[in-house]
């Protein structure tokens, strides 16, 4: 009898209309389009209109995904969404976007793991098929890191955009599947990448609005160390948990942070550039979605198809780090 594995069946993207250029920022802060694009490899990314937010984001990728599987909504029996953004801290964001797809009752809840919280739901959902508890997931993905930015603060305006995909997994026979994967979390790390206001640490209040404190903080520098090292780490975790090498690798599809730390960590796995999916060019960082925009753009480019083998691999607050081995197709 074979065993039961969770395949990919249906995988959807979106990015909202509204390009912010390098052109675009240098009249908003005092940057250049030189220094943005020889320091993170970015020209521009995308902005959700106004009206947008992480549901509606989300429930475009994932209508996408849904009617790339061929599935109707009534066969999914769970619904995981990974978001920082979510539209408000509670109720969750995978409720709201099932509500916009119209989907029967079913569990739907929120994952939040840094921009390693796709990895993290995509391994969820492949345990809870692999269980037998479910039979079909959809594991949506989706961040409007503009609404926590801080237009002033040009050491991260310059690195985010907005953006949702998402992927139908299902029970299966087949070979295929996502194989193994690696996760993990050091909390130690959390003041390096954060929120500091609105939780229950710090309620929100004047002062804190004053202070900015509702916008991101990150040390950048520290972070990039931090994910030179967790990216390669995280790849050779998921490939002993899927029993194979680099070398059985087609493709790597890794968060889109920073290109230079796309390259660093190629550079540290041995595995040459030519085999990593890369688009931060055009999007920057979108958090959680910038793995399945990949993947996406990977797929409608022919560079992934049935038993491509492909790991996607992602750091984040936290601080979190993961990658998965997928062989693609259902
Ligand atoms: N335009 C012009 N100058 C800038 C800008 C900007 N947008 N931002 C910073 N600078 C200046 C700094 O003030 C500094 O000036 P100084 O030397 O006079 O002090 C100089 O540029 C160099 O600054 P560094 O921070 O050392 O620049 P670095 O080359 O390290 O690049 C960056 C900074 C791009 C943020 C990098 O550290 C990075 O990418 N870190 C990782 C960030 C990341 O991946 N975060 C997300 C992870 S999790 C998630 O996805 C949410």
């Amino acid at each position: 009898m074979s065993a039961r594995a969770a395949v990919v069946a249906g995988l959807g993207a979106y990015a909202p209309e509204r390009i912010l250029t390098n052109a675009d920022l240098e009249q908003m802060l005092d940057t250049s389009d030189d220094w943005i694009v020889s320091r993170t490899g970015i020209r521009e990314r995308r902005i959700a209109a106004p009206g947008e937010t992480a549901s509606s984001l989300g429930a475009a990728a994932s209508r996408a995904a849904l009617a790339d599987s061929g599935v109707d909504p009534t066969a999914i029996d769970m619904v995981i969404c990974a978001t920082n953004t979510g539209d408000t801290p509670f109720p969750c964001t995978a409720g709201r976007v099932w509500l916009r797809l119209n989907g029967p009752p079913r569990p739907a809840f929120d994952v939040q793991a840094g921009c390693t919280g796709w990895v993290y739901a995509l391994e969820l959902g492949r345990a809870l098929i692999v269980a037998g508890a479910v039979e079909r997931v959809l594991v949506v993905a989706t961040d409007v890191l503009s609404s926590i930015v801080d237009w002033e603060d040009r050491s991260t305006a310059v690195l985010f955009g907005d953006g949702a995909g998402a992927v139908v997994l299902e029970a299966s026979a087949s070979t295929r599947g996502v194989l193994g994967s690696s996760l993990n979390c050091d909390g130690a790390g959390g003041p390096l990448l954060m929120l500091p206001a609105g939780g229950s640490a710090m309620p929100a209040n004047q002062e804190t609005v004053v202070r900015r404190q509702h916008y991101m903080k990150m040390a950048g520098n520290d972070v990039f160390r931090f994910a030179v090292k967790a990216l390669p780490e995280s790849i050779a975790g998921a490939l002993q948990a899927a029993h194979l090498t680099l070398e059985d690798l087609d493709l790597v599809v890794p968060h889109q942070a920073n290109a230079r730390i796309i390259e660093a960590a190629a550079r540290r796995l041995g595995v040459d550039l030519s085999r990593f999916v890369v688009n931060i060019e055009r999007y920057g960082n979108t958090s959680v979605a910038s793995i399945p925009l990949a993947l996406a753009e990977a797929r409608a480019a022919g560079r992934i198809g049935p038993d491509t083998v492909l790991a996607v691999a992602a750091f984040g607050a936290g601080l979190t780090w993961g990658a998965t081995v997928i062989r693609w197709g259902r």
